[in-house]
Formats: C-alpha cells, sequence, structure tokens
C-alpha cells in the first residue's frame, strides 16, 4: 500500500446530542467514539491525520492533546456541507499524492480490515479507480445517500435523498460517507462542486461525478451496516455502545473467559483479562483494568485503573478504584472499597472496609470495618501493613501509620502510631462489668412504662 493520510470530518454541531459537550468526545466503553475511530486510522500507518473540527473545537484540540494521537487540525468555520468540509485540509495536505480516506468522527467503527479494503480496491492495478466509496445494503435505506451503479457495475454517481427521485429511492445500496480518494487529484475535484442542490450544500458525495467527468473510475467497496453504524443521537450512542459490548462480549469469552451472564458485564475499550478468570453478572470495567488468570469477579463489582493477580478473588460489591493493585491468590470481599493501594500474594480484605494509599503484605489479613484514614481534608497520607499482619475488625488507621509485619491490631483500634513487628497494638477502653446491672434496668424500665 502506498502513501496513506486520512481526513476525518468532525465540524457539525452534533444538535441532536442535545449536550454541552462535542458529539465525538461522548464516550463509547470508556474512550472518546473518535478515539475509537484514530485507534483504528493509526492502524493503516497514515504518513498524515488532519481532523476537520468547527464549532466546540476546543474541545477537541485539549482531547487530542491530553491523548497519544498526532493530528493536524484544519478549521472549517461554517459548516457548508461534507465537501466543503474535507476543502479545509488543503494546506496540511498541500503536495500530498497518495491515498486520501475520508472519515467521520461519527461513525467510529469501521473495522481496520473494511479500510484496507477500500485501500486495496484504490490501488487496483485493473482500472485503477480514482475514488472508492464505502457503501451499504440497509435494512432501511431512510435517508441516506443512494449508490448508482452503472451497467458495469462501476459507480455512476451518489444521490442524497433529498435531490433523489422516487426510482432513486428504491435504491438500498447506500452511501456510508467514507471514501478513498486520488490525493494528486481531490483537491481539483472539490473546486469543481457546487452547492446548487436540495441542501444548498458542498456534497463530498458530488466527487464521484467529478472524477468521472475527469476520465476517472469510481468503485464501490460493500461494508456492513453494523460497521458504518453513525452516532447522532443518544439512543444512536447507546445502541453503538451495545454493538461495542456485544462484540467484545463474544471476543472475551472466545478467548477463554467465563461470563455467566454475558449481556450484563460491561467492559472498557482497553480491558484485559486473561484465560480462566470467571466473571460473575453484573460486573462493570472501567478504563484501565488488567485481570490475571484464575480469578474470579464477583457479581455487582465495580473496577477502574486496577490489576487482578492470578487466581484472585474479588466481590461480591467491590470497587476497585485506580491503583488497586490486588496480589495473586488474595481476596477482596463484599462491600470492600480500595484505592492506590497493593495488596501482597494472600492479603484478605473481606468484609466492609477502605483501603487507599496503602501497602499491604503478602498474607495479611484486615478484618470488618477497617478504614485507612488517608486523608485529613488536605492532604492525603499513606498506610503501610506488613506482611502476615492481623488487624481487628473496625479498626482505623489514622495515616501515616506503619503496622509491623506479624503484628496483631486489636478490633476496635484507632491506630496512629507505628506498632512494630510482632507486637500488639490496642487503643480501647478496658471493659468494666457491673453485675445485675442489665436485670435492674429493665425491671425498672417496665415499671415505669406501666405507670404511664
Ligand atoms: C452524509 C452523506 C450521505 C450519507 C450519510 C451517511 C453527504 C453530502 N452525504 O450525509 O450520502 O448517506 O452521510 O451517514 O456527504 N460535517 C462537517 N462539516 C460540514 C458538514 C458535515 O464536518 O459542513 C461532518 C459532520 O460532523 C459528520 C459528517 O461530516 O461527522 C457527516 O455529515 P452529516 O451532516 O451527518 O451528513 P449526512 O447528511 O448524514
Ligand atoms: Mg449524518
Amino acid at each position: 500500500m502506498g502513501n496513506i493520510a486520512a481526513v476525518i470530518l468532525a465540524a457539525g454541531k452534533g444538535t441532536r446530542m442535545k449536550s454541552e459537550k462535542h458529539k465525538v468526545l461522548h464516550d463509547i466503553a470508556g474512550q472518546p467514539m473518535l478515539f475509537h475511530l484514530m485507534d483504528t486510522v493509526q492502524g493503516l500507518g497514515c504518513s498524515k491525520q488532519v481532523l476537520i473540527v468547527g464549532s466546540g473545537r476546543e474541545q477537541l484540540e485539549t482531547a487530542i492533546a491530553g491523548a497519544d494521537y498526532s493530528a493536524e487540525f484544519a478549521v472549517q468555520e461554517e459548516q457548508l456541507g461534507t465537501g466543503h468540509a474535507v476543502m479545509m485540509a488543503e494546506k496540511s495536505l498541500s503536495g500530498f499524492d497518495g491515498d486520501v480516506i475520508i472519515l467521520f468522527g461519527d461513525t467510529p467503527f469501521i473495522p481496520n480490515s473494511v479500510m484496507e479494503q477500500m485501500l486495496e480496491a484504490k490501488n487496483n492495478k485493473a482500472n485503477k479507480p480514482g475514488i472508492v466509496v464505502l457503501g451499504f445494503e440497509a435494512a432501511d435505506p431512510g435517508k441516506y445517500g443512494r449508490l448508482v451503479l452503472s451497467s458495469n457495475g462501476d459507480l455512476e454517481r451518489i444521490v442524497e435523498y433529498k435531490d433523489a427521485t422516487e426510482t432513486e429511492r428504491a435504491i438500498s445500496l447506500c452511501n456510508s460517507g467514507m471514501m478513498v480518494v486520488d490525493g494528486a487529484k481531490l483537491f481539483k475535484w472539490l473546486k469543481e462542486l457546487s452547492n446548487d442542490n436540495a441542501a444548498g450544500e458542498y456534497y463530498l458525495t458530488d466527487l464521484v461525478a467529478c472524477a468521472r467527468a475527469d476520465g476517472s473510475h469510481a468503485v464501490v467497496v460493500n461494508a456492513s451496516e453494523q460497521d458504518v453504524m453513525g452516532v447522532n443521537s443518544r439512543a444512536d450512542l447507546a445502541a453503538a455502545e451495545l454493538a461495542f459490548q456485544s462484540k467484545k462480549r463474544a471476543e472475551m469469552m472466545a478467548s477463554g473467559v467465563t461470563l455467566i451472564d454475558p449481556d450484563t458485564v460491561y467492559f472498557a475499550n482497553d480491558t484485559k483479562i486473561e484465560a480462566d478468570v470467571i466473571i460473575e453478572p453484573n460486573v462493570f470495567f472501567g478504563p484501565n483494568v488488567h485481570v490475571s488468570g484464575g480469578a474470579r469477579i464477583k457479581a455487582f463489582s465495580h473496577l477502574e485503573g486496577t490489576t487482578i493477580g492470578e487466581n484472585a478473588s474479588v466481590g461480591p460489591f467491590a470497587r476497585l478504584r485506580p491503583g488497586a493493585e490486588i496480589g495473586d491468590k488474595a481476596k477482596i470481599g463484599n462491600f470492600v472499597e480500595v484505592k492506590k493501594a497493593k495488596l501482597g500474594e494472600g492479603a484478605k480484605v473481606s468484609h466492609l472496609s477502605y483501603i487507599g494509599d496503602a501497602i499491604v503484605g503478602d498474607a495479611a489479613n484486615i478484618g470488618a470495618g477497617t478504614i485507612t484514614c488517608n486523608y485529613d481534608g488536605f492532604f492525603k497520607y499513606q498506610t503501610v501493613i506488613g506482611k502476615e499482619a492481623f488487624i481487628g475488625s473496625n479498626t482505623a488507621l489514622v495515616a501515616p501509620v506503619t503496622v509491623g509485619d506479624g503484628a496483631i491490631v486489636g478490633a476496635g483500634s484507632v491506630i496512629s502510631s507505628d506498632i512494630d513487628q510482632d507486637a500488639l497494638g490496642v487503643t480501647r477502653a478496658k471493659q468494666r462489668q457491673i453485675d445485675g446491672f442489665a436485670a435492674k434496668f429493665r425491671s425498672e424500665r417496665l415499671a415505669k412504662k406501666e405507670q404511664k
């Protein structure tokens, strides 16, 4: 494949999202939809990527600056149509004579294989097309542009729904909007576009007629409707999320992960789960989670920015937040929250705890209700718990504090000083017993109640 440049259109307002946020920055599986597309584009090895931006462009600039993508911005001040949008890339692509792949920022799931197919078709030695359009058979062609083929199967022209005759509207082969165009000709052809049509816009679709008038071939590559799914509304966003999740669930199961009820498990784009992990129903993975083999994630757990060791057990109802590193064979039980804390091999936090900004040694046992008090309202402090230490239930560990290896903390303690290795730390009032008090108390109260 030759030299490739990508132009991604994202200047549209996306009014149907009814959002302050730019349409293409809405998340699908924990990452902006635009980034799903840009990840695929990166796989093509483009020499240039140009993002056409208009309204809300500051948001896009901020998002791209904070991510690992190399894209140039070209501004389309006024949205005068898809053809007009591509014209804005002229400066960025001056002198470029390779293949230009034109994509829409709100159509995030074009597979790499489909892009490759378009590029292969463009480089077909036999008919050397100047333009390759990605088409699809729509179940409900609705308002999509229609692809009109000539008798030899070449693409003759694209007609927008608004401009189409009844016969043309009866065509079910639709325009996805995406295309690959000869970079040496692209801007020359774009200059020939007119806005004399039903929408009063410069249609990118008219490029086909321009190419043919110039003696070039135009051909169609077919995609599935799923591949060219676009997002215009919140309902579309939910449909795109579902499509992503369905695919990811199937991939996970195919790679050896058990999902007891696949439809209730949500993955992020980058979730990594090794074979022989079992995931119970209703588990949510936010970004950046890695689960090692043999682990079990029990029902209703929420994980993000977390690594889980081999054969570890998490949940039910566990919350693992960024920086949680759960060791091999460790156990995180119900209603336990872990944040920025490393738990050693076989460590256990079985019930009702908050462990934040902490290091917990191998085989340490953290009793029910233990809290690391890591924050004084201004700063965060660390708790270190040694290996094989035993923290009694309902302990407050006031950080910064260290509990030595093998030490024991008595239940109900508030620990604010370090405890040495193998020592007992306990901060509890001495227990008293008043014989007969309870019985006397009950009879007094009963008598009082009967008087009323
Ligand atoms: C376009 C196609 C139509 C196709 C459909 C598929 C044209 C003329 N029509 O129509 O044949 O069936 O997509 O979904 O191309 N954009 C800009 N600047 C503009 C206008 C649009 O950046 O001035 C961007 C939008 O943000 C969007 C993309 O281009 O990402 C497509 O624009 P949209 O208005 O949705 O085109 P459609 O009318 O749907
Ligand atoms: Mg559209």
